[in-house]
């Protein structure tokens, strides 16, 4: 089973939390990717699926509906760059365009190290601060592309 007793311990309490057990499932997806790997491997949903007695597909269906879930290996550093309007309005455009360039990735893939996965996103609540793009959940805002260059360049 992909889940370690840890988890599992950690999951029981969770339920305890919910009226429904099965109201744990996004907590529970959100503890399973920070401590498995950083995404949801096709094992990690069945073993999910298995705790919480439901069909993988359903597991599934709900981690695939949030942008917030990796279903494929991403970087250790997550980008994520607002292309809704007031950051559009405010040249997000220029944001994603020097990532790109740093990177080597386009938006929804790995760097070429590795080492940063690179989104686009609809709006992050920061939009008073337009632009602006959040690294590992740390908010940065009223950027310029210059400023990329400094956000990225400080990753290790
Ligand atoms: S539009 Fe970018 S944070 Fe809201």
């Amino acid at each position: 089973m992909a889940l370690t007793q840890e988890l599992i311990s950690e999951f029981d309490e969770l339920k305890t939390h919910y009226p429904e057990s099965q109201a744990a499932l996004i907590p529970a997806l959100h503890r399973c990717q920070e401590d498995l790997g950083g995404w949801l491997s096709p094992d990690i949903i069945e073993a999910v699926a298995a705790y919480f007695g439901m069909e993988p597909v359903e597991v599934f269906s709900v981690a695939s509906f949030y942008p917030m879930f990796f279903l494929k290996p991403v970087g250790k550093h997550i980008v994520s760059i607002c292309r809704n309007i007031s950051c559009d309005l405010r040249g997000s455009d220029e944001l994603v365009a020097r990532a790109c360039e740093l990177t080597g990735a386009k938006p929804g893939q790995n760097s070429a190290d590795g080492k940063i996965y690179l989104e686009t996103v609809e709006c992050q609540g920061g939009c008073a601060n337009a632009p602006m793009m959040v690294v590992d959940g740390t908010y940065h805002e009223d950027l310029v592309a210059d400023d990329v260059n400094k956000i990225l360049g400080g990753l290790a």
